[in-house]
């Protein structure tokens, strides 16, 4: 009965979300192909650092334009160009580049590579390439398609279509400025050069694209990839219509038709989560009841409050979402402490209608949440789906977020020791928990000290597990095309977009650090050495209780401290197999007496050179997207014996 209603919804959802997208509009983030170049960077070489330096560079500028190209100046050189094609909007734009970064990665450390999504183009080489129109090695056509073939019969009729449709477009694209959709009898079409492409040059490659896109027949679908432009016929209309497109081309992206269309659908949907969240919110007060009479472990809040929540209540609860009342601001939504009739304080999440993605989100966040429950994670009381906006309620701490007491010191009071092994334990737990304990493997992926929430006796809640699966909505997480916090990433998932639980697992082994050494990792200050470079240091010669707080006053057992200390490197270990698993950081935290804790292997980013060597210089790409290799005048013994920058991301590979 469950399932079925389950499926559904879900199905719903599925209908909900295609309609949507077409109706809206779509980043087309499916990949056409992509090509990685053969060749590798010179060894040693800052290659890494000058890519993600290119990609965040790119970012930027694509927050004002719909196509760039960047420089960056290092040996080898870099040059990129991204291209977002006409017809998308510029947040599907920013989607859309995200979405090709993320998959440009798997290239490296190619010092050539190039992706073509369906909306957008993506490419970097060691020489200038802006200006290439035709590649006659890698240009390519991709005729694969889920649409399948044209029967027999209509062939004759199709083709014509196709040519007619491809010449239109590629004809309109040659005289306005490189861009072209259009329809014939049910054929569709879009025709895109780069910006870069001089017109002289955008002609060869569309003809050339054109020329070869028929080679695609009877496939009710093809693309020409080419070096300067790409061209694409489907029988289904897959481009955004411009003339729609300026209508939605304003700010809010709500206006005339489209406003129409949105509301809509904006009902629909509300209806439909509203079905789901009523359902969520009544699976899990028949789960309480059932655990309820099982055990008496609830806690007793459940029993006045009820689980779905009135607007109105929780706009009084909040005084009307005062800012006063505000405690802080997720990447999904604003945080407000309210007081609920009956007195009882709670933390309400404002989820605020917008984007697509906001309904990704609160779908994400109460099928996630509901059902998970840990002393360790935050609990989610219930939502309110009928207001103007939907909220979710969870439970206070009164204590708030664990940034303040480790960071900023002078403002409140500092834990002991006990303190913060209870909540380094207590995060492990949570976090052990969200990976193998409940029905489905949930990565949190966004692990850092302000998501690990104190109640009032100081045991940690991590907050915030439900963020987005894709892309969250707010700018820190397009521009990092990824969701996490610079400094808790790890390494495979900032450098290649690669997710597991690991991550996590490196995400928690920055955070034992920052809690034990009363530092952040990265502060994206110039001059500080990152805190993960100063404890491996400090480890590699036999001084780690030196990166100690020193606001502990010795107060604290210092072998189990360093036991602790030494986990936080296992963890963070540059090689994710190496890592442990959340279990078995439980079971090494709470074990009793002699810890046997494994000897590290070295941190990623770090100077490959070691701490001995005087000369080397030490920086870190956590802290400044920089690495800088060994400055030092050695050369042989060190190359051939410690990881070069190619060889540690070969290792990051796990092939
Ligand atoms: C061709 O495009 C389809 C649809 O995006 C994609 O699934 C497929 O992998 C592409 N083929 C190649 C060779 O890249
Ligand atoms: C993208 O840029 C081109 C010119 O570079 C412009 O003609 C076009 O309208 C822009 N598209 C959007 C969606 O802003
Ligand atoms: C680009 O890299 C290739 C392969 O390493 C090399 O042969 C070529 O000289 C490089 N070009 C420039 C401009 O550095
Ligand atoms: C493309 O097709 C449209 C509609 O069929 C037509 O109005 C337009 O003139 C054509 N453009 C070119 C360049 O052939």
């Amino acid at each position: 009965m469950a399932s079925i209603f389950i499926h559904g919804v879900s199905f719903f959802f599925f209908f909900f979300f295609l309609f949507f997208s077409v109706s809206l509009s779509d980043p087309r983030i499916s990949e056409a192909g992509s090509i990685c170049g053969t060749f590798k960077p010179p060894p040693k070489s800052r290659f890494i650092p000058t890519f993600i330096e290119e990609m965040e560079a790119i970012s930027e500028l694509l927050t004002t334009r719909n196509w760039t190209t960047h420089f960056v100046n290092s040996t080898p050189p870099m040059f990129a160009l991204s291209q977002c094609f006409n017809d998308l909007s510029h947040n599907d734009c920013l989607l859309c580049y995200a979405a090709s970064r993320t998959a440009l990665p798997r290239c490296l450390p190619a010092v050539s590579a190039r992706i073509f999504l369906d909306g957008c183009f993506l490419r970097y080489e060691n020489y200038s390439f802006y200006k290439e129109s035709t590649d006659s090695l890698r240009d390519s056509v991709n005729c694969t398609s889920e649409l399948g073939e044209i029967d027999e019969s209509d062939k004759l009729g199709f083709g014509e279509n196709v040519r007619v449709v491809v010449e239109n477009v590629t004809r309109t694209a040659m005289a306005n400025g490189g861009f072209g959709i259009g329809e014939v009898n049910g054929m569709f079409g879009l025709a895109q050069c780069w910006g870069s492409v001089e017109p002289a040059g955008c002609r060869t490659c569309l003809e050339k694209a054109r020329r070869s896109i028929t080679s695609c027949l009877p496939s009710r679908e093809g693309r020409a990839l080419n070096a300067g432009c790409y061209l694409r016929y489907s029988t289904v209309r897959f481009y955004n219509d411009k003339a729609e497109e300026q209508d939605h081309d304003d700010q809010n992206g709500f206006s005339g038709r489209r406003a129409v269309a949105a509301i809509v659908l904006a009902s629909v949907a509300s209806l439909i989560i509203a079905i789901s969240a009523a359902f969520a919110c009544y699976t899990r007060i028949s789960n309480l009841k059932k655990k309820k009479k099982k055990q008496s472990l609830i806690p007793i809040s459940f029993r006045d409050s009820d689980v779905n929540f009135k607007y109105e209540t929780l706009e009084k609860a909040t005084n009307y979402f005062s800012p006063s009342s505000k405690i802080g601001q997720g990447g999904a939504g604003s945080v407000y402490k309210g007081t609920l009739p009956n007195g009882k304080i709670v933390a309400v999440k404002r989820l605020v209608f917008h984007t697509r993605q906001w309904v990704d989100e609160f779908f994400n966040e109460v099928n996630l949440i509901r059902g998970i429950q840990h002393k360790n994670l935050v609990t989610l009381l219930g939502c309110s789906i009928e207001g103007p906006e939907s909220l979710l309620v969870y439970e206070y701490a009164p204590n708030r977020s664990l940034d303040q007491f480790i960071f900023d010191k002078k403002e409140v009071q500092i834990l002991n020791w006990r303190q913060r092994f209870n909540i380094i334990l207590g995060t492990a737990e949570g976090l052990a928990h969200l990976h193998e304990g409940c029905k489905m493997r949930i990565i949190h992926r966004d692990i850092k000290s302000s998501n690990v929430l104190l109640d009032e006796n100081f045991n940690p809640k991590i907050a915030d597990f439900g963020l987005a699966r894709h892309f969250a909505a707010d700018h820190t997480h397009l521009s990092t095309g990824i969701a996490g916090t610079l400094g808790y990433m790890a390494p495979e998932y900032l450098v290649r977009g690669q997710l597991t639980e690991k991550a996590d697992v490196y995400s928690f082994g920055v955070l034992i650090l920052e809690i034990v050494c009363g530092r952040r990792n990265s502060s994206f200050t110039e001059n500080s050495t990152p805190l993960l470079q100063t404890v491996w240091d400090l480890y590699k010669s036999g001084r780690l209780s030196e990166a100690i707080d020193s606001c502990l006053n010795k107060d604290y057992p210092a072998k189990e401290a360093m036991d602790v200390l030494q986990i936080g490197l296992l963890c963070t270990q540059a090689l994710a197999s190496l890592r442990p698993s959340m279990a078995t950081v439980v079971k090494l935290l709470s074990s009793e007496g002699e810890r046997k804790v494994s000897i590290p292997e070295q941190p990623p980013f770090l100077n490959p050179c070691g701490a001995s060597r005087r000369s080397c210089r030490v920086s870190s790409l956590v802290s400044k997207l920089d690495v800088s290799s060994c400055t030092s005048t050695d050369s042989g013994s060190s190359s051939s014996n410690l990881p070069s920058r190619t060889g540690d991301l070969t290792e990051l590979n796990p092939n």
